[in-house]
């Protein structure tokens, strides 16, 4: 896919040749200048003209005329050189893979030199050209007769680089790619319908990411969620059927298993309500329940590649939410696998049921450390909108490195906080030891209360991406449809991870 190149020979014929401009200085410089020349300054004036716009993400086509032997050039608008970011870059080449796409390109060429200022250096460059890419280009192929994956794809593309070192360019390239990869992945998982993605076919997935990258793997069955108390994901599972699977993947990262991060991912592969229905609007797009799950495989893959030196267990509770003669209702009492006792005054509010037990089966299995990952609330889209991550901690520290990791990797994360007024509300019930809906008042925090119930000491963030799990229309850096938003903040998180002291 990548071919790195060091030598930049302007004969040489691409279908598109990518160049970055930036707005100040405005000027042409290096390799730039030499084009520049072999258009006898022309390209110079079309700057100077607005008609090769230096504006941030801005695109410009310009046909070279048999000038230089690629067919045409796509300049890439960087805005100011001082402003430009790892991030505004990511962005800026996704537009123009978004273009070069819709042009049904199948090779280009890049001349990465072009792209690199004081801020973003050779390698950043790199694995925001291969990341921004890999995402911008995504499509789910869908159920068409005809697929919606398009005829012609890029197939290659040349990555021109005088200033650096080859290698060092390759390895960026294949990160970023990595981090592109697991991310579609985890696209590809919540895109799919929920008819075609069961609690089976989770476990199975999961499975085979374990085969690859030689995870140790466990799948629990239903008997084996019964035998150890998993009153919660059972009480959900009531009225499906489908079994129930409590996924686990465990990735040893040094030699001893200590630190260890769980990962928890909600997988409801679709979300009815239960008996608390939800509404003829609020049930459709409810296939993408399983966001967590899906943002926390497509972390395990980018980790089976990158193998930091960590240890992850992750565990992904999983089950369809529905209704049937022998569905949970409202009103019932169950006991979870901690032995908390829970009053369910909603069957729709199941997310934090199942994630109870998977909490539970993360500390279980060894997790000093826990991050969870839901489409969890509608609430966190009343307070935080669609495009943002809402967090809750017990702990401040690990907080911190959560959101340092979601700051590079592009994903936007804001804090909620967890009062003890709020952890109140769920401990109210006159009957069991908790109740899972204590009324509509901010509800994505009650739910954060509800799981930190079941973390008790241990650090934990919650992360509630009901509003960012999806989008309805195309952006700089993928299609409308699932974003799989937290996989590269989880992967990278896991990456940079120091234990607390
Ligand atoms: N899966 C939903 C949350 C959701 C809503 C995800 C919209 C994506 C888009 C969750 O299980 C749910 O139904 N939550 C309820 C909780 C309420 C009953 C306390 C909600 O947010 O309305
Ligand atoms: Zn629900
Ligand atoms: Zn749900």
């Amino acid at each position: 896919m990548f071919h790195v190149k060091k030598e930049i020979d302007l004969t040489s014929g691409h279908e598109g040749l990518i160049i970055g401009v930036l707005d100040q200085p405005k000027k042409f410089a290096n390799v730039l200048a030499k084009i520049d020349d072999a258009f006898a300054g022309q390209l110079t004036e079309l700057v100077k003209e607005g008609d090769i716009s230096a504006k941030l993400k801005r695109i410009s086509k310009v046909h070279s005329f048999g000038k230089i032997g690629s067919k045409r050039i796509w300049f890439v608008g960087l805005g100011k050189e001082k402003e430009l970011s790892f991030d505004k870059l990511k962005h800026a080449f996704g537009r123009v893979f978004t273009e070069i796409k819709a042009a049904k390109l199948t090779e280009a060429a890049v001349y990465l030199d072009s792209f690199v200022t004081e801020k973003v250096d050779h390698l950043d460059a790199a694995h925001a050209f291969s990341e921004a890419f890999t995402l911008s280009t995504y499509e789910f192929a869908g159920y068409k007769q005809k697929s919606n994956e398009p005829e012609k794809k890029i197939e290659q593309l040349t990555v021109y680089c005088e200033a650096a070192d080859e290698e060092e360019i390759r390895a960026s390239l294949q990160v970023g790619y990595i981090f592109g990869k697991g991310t579609n992945s985890a696209r590809t998982l919540v895109n799919t319908p929920g008819n075609l993605l069961k609690a089976s076919d989770m476990a199975e997935y999961a499975r085979e990411i374990g085969k690859k990258y030689n995870f140790e793997v466990e799948i629990l069955d239903k008997p084996e969620i019964e035998k150890l108390g998993m009153g919660a994901l059972l009480a959900v599972n009531q009225g499906s059927v489908e079994p129930p699977k409590m996924i686990v993947l465990k990735y040893q990262g040094k030699e001893e298993w200590t630190d260890t991060i769980g990962l928890v991912g909600k997988g409801i592969t679709f979300d009815t309500g239960g008996y608390s229905i939800k509404t003829k609007a609020g049930i459709v797009g409810m296939k993408t329940d399983m966001g967590g799950a899906a943002a926390v495989l497509g972390a395990m893959e980018i980790i089976g590649e990158l193998k930091p030196e960590q240890n992850v267990v992750a565990v992904i509770p999983s089950t369809d939410n529905m209704i049937s003669g022998g569905a949970f209702k409202p009103d019932d009492v169950i006991t979870s696998m901690s032995g908390k006792t829970i009053e369910v005054l909603n069957t729709d509010a199941e997310g934090r049921l199942v994630l109870a037990d998977a909490i539970s089966y993360a500390k279980h299995h060894g997790a000093e450390y826990l991050v969870d990952v839901a489409t969890l609330t509608g609430g966190v889209i009343t307070a935080l909108g669609l495009h943002t991550t809402g967090a809750m901690t017990n702990n401040e520290a690990l907080y911190e490195q959560v959101l340092e990791a979601s700051i590079e990797a592009g994903e936007q994360m804001w804090q909620l906080p967890l009062f003890e007024s709020e952890k109140e509300r769920v401990r109210s019930s006159r009957i069991a030891d908790l109740n899972n809906s204590p009324g509509r008042e901010g509800h994505a925090i009650v739910a954060g209360a509800f799981i930190g119930e079941f973390a008790e000491d241990t650090p934990w963030v919650h992360l509630d991406i009901a509003g960012a799990a999806v989008t309805e229309k195309a952006h700089d850096l993928g299609p409308a449809g699932a974003t799989g938003v937290m996989t590269r903040t989880l992967a990278l998180f896991v990456e940079r991870f120091e234990p607390l002291k």
